[in-house]
C-alpha cells in the first residue's frame, strides 16, 4: 500500500506502546506503517520483538557518544537513512534537545502517564497517589522543546481506585495508551491531527 507515513518508534525497555502501535498498524487502512524501532539501550526487549516481526531494529547506544548532541545527530542520520516520516516515542528515556525537536517538529510524538498538563515528568503515578486524586490517565501529545508540554492529540481518564498501588494504577493506565497511542498515530498519520504553528511555537496547539 502506498501513501502509508513510514514511522519510527524510539524505545528503552520493555517496549509494550511499540508493540501496540506494530500491531494496530498492521491493519491494511492503518496510515502509517512502523518501520523502524530505535533504542538507546541495546539490551532493550523491545529490540527482540522488533525482529521477531521483520522490523529493522537499531541499538543507538546513548553511552557510546561524547555529549547529546553526537547521540542525537546519530539517530537523526539514522531515521533519514530509512526515510521516516513520523517519530513516536514510546518509553523512551532520553530528553531530546531543542534542535532535535525543532528538525521534526509536528512529526514527532510522545505517550506520556499521566492527565498532561498535570505531572509533567517522572514517577507520575506515585505523585496522583500521594495527592489522592481519583482520575488518573495518559496523553499523546507533539513534541516540543518543553519537557511534556507539547499541544495534546488524545488523552485516556481511567479511574484511582480505593488500594491502588503505582504498580496497579500504572497497569490501568498502560491498558489505556496501548488504546490511544495507535488512534493518536492514526489521526497524525492521516493529517487529522496536525501541530498548528501559525503563531509561532509558544501558540503551538493540535488541531
Ligand atoms: C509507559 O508508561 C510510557 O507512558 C512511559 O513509560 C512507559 C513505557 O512502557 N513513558 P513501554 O516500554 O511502552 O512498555
Amino acid at each position: 500500500m502506498t501513501g502509508r507515513r513510514r514511522t519510527a518508534v524510539l524505545i528503552s525497555g520493555r517496549g509494550s506502546n511499540m508493540q501496540a502501535l506494530v500491531a494496530a498498524a498492521k491493519a491494511p487502512d492503518h496510515p502509517a506503517e512502523i518501520a523502524l524501532v530505535v533504542s538507546n539501550r541495546p539490551d532493550a526487549a523491545g529490540l527482540d520483538y522488533a525482529c521477531e516481526q521483520g522490523i529493522e531494529a537499531v541499538a543507538i547506544d546513548h553511552k557510546a557518544f561524547a555529549d547529546r548532541n553526537s547521540f542525537e545527530d546519530a539517530l537523526d542520520t539514522v531515521l533519514r537513512e530509512h526515510d521516516i516520516d513520523l517519530v513516536a516515542c514510546a518509553g523512551f528515556m532520553r530528553i531530546l534537545s531543542a534542535t532535535f525537536v525543532e528538525k521534526w517538529l509536528g512529526r514527532l510524538l510522545n505517550i506520556h502517564p499521566s492527565l498532561l498538563p498535570a505531572y509533567r515528568g517522572l514517577d507520575t503515578h506515585e505523585r496522583a497517589l500521594a495527592d489522592g486524586v481519583t482520575e488518573h490517565g495518559c496523553t499523546v501529545h507533539f513534541m516540543v522543546a518543553e519537557l511534556d508540554a507539547g499541544p495534546i492529540i488524545a488523552q485516556a481518564r481511567v479511574p484511582v481506585l480505593a488500594g491502588d498501588t503505582a504498580e496497579t494504577l500504572a497497569a490501568r493506565v498502560l491498558k489505556a495508551e496501548h488504546e490511544i497511542y495507535p488512534q493518536a498515530l492514526a489521526s497524525v498519520a492521516s493529517g487529522a491531527a496536525k501541530l498548528d504553528q501559525t503563531d509561532g511555537l509558544s501558540e503551538c496547539r493540535a488541531i
